[in-house]
């Protein structure tokens, strides 16, 4: 990955479909001096509750209706290439990029999923942890790749499931440390 030398940033692209906890602590990362990126862009498949912080810091959003995924996806592969982005970060993202979308993208496309990777892929992570009383689970951050919560993974982290522990309070502790999962794992890409 590119190395960095002064202030230059990667410009990058924040996608979200929900209440945007994530692309909230990315972008205050984004604004500490050590970050290596500028969040430029944040991209929604709905009108999503986390638009609200790229309002609040004056972050250009695009909201696309997936009627037509190879139709949307090329339209934000225009909105990507006019703004120069360089690096994705999925947070949230509720749709499944394509093959060619990624390919585009090649290695430049990085998720969180709120499970200890490679257990428990896709979604309803934390209650399938509980219903087989795991010990643990975690979060993880990966590069995306065709297969869903597949691709090589860059950082994850054990969150300790306790006796009678309930699936919020497990999804409590799983974004805390999320929160500080996304930026370490970006540190670690570019630096
Ligand atoms: C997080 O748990 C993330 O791991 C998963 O979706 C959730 C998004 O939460 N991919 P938020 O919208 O960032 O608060």
């Amino acid at each position: 990955m590119e190395k960095l030398t002064g202030p230059k940033k990667i410009k990058t692209a924040v996608f979200i479909s929900g209440r945007g906890s994530n692309l909230n602590n990315l972008i205050k990362f984004s604004k500490t001096l050590k970050s290596p990126i500028i969040i430029d862009l944040v991209v929604s498949n709905k009108k999503a509750k986390g638009l609200k912080y790229a309002d609040q810091y004056q972050i250009k959003n695009k909201v696309l209706n997936y009627k037509n995924n190879k139709i949307t996806e090329k339209k934000i592969l225009l909105i990507l290439e006019e703004r120069k982005i360089n690096f994705i970060c999925l947070a949230g993202f509720m749709k499944i990029l394509s093959i060619d979308f990624i390919k585009q993208f090649k290695g430049k496309i990085i998720n969180i999923h709120p499970s200890y990777l490679p257990k428990y892929k896709g979604l309803n992570t934390s209650v399938r942890a509980l219903n087989n009383n795991e010990k643990f689970s975690g979060c993880t951050v990966h590069y995306v790749s065709a297969k869903l919560d597949s691709g090589k993974i860059i950082m994850r982290k054990k969150v300790k499931i306790i006796k009678n522990e309930s699936e919020t309070s497990l999804d409590k502790k799983i974004i805390k440390e999320e929160h500080k999962l996304y930026p370490a794992a970006i540190m670690k890409i570019f630096n």
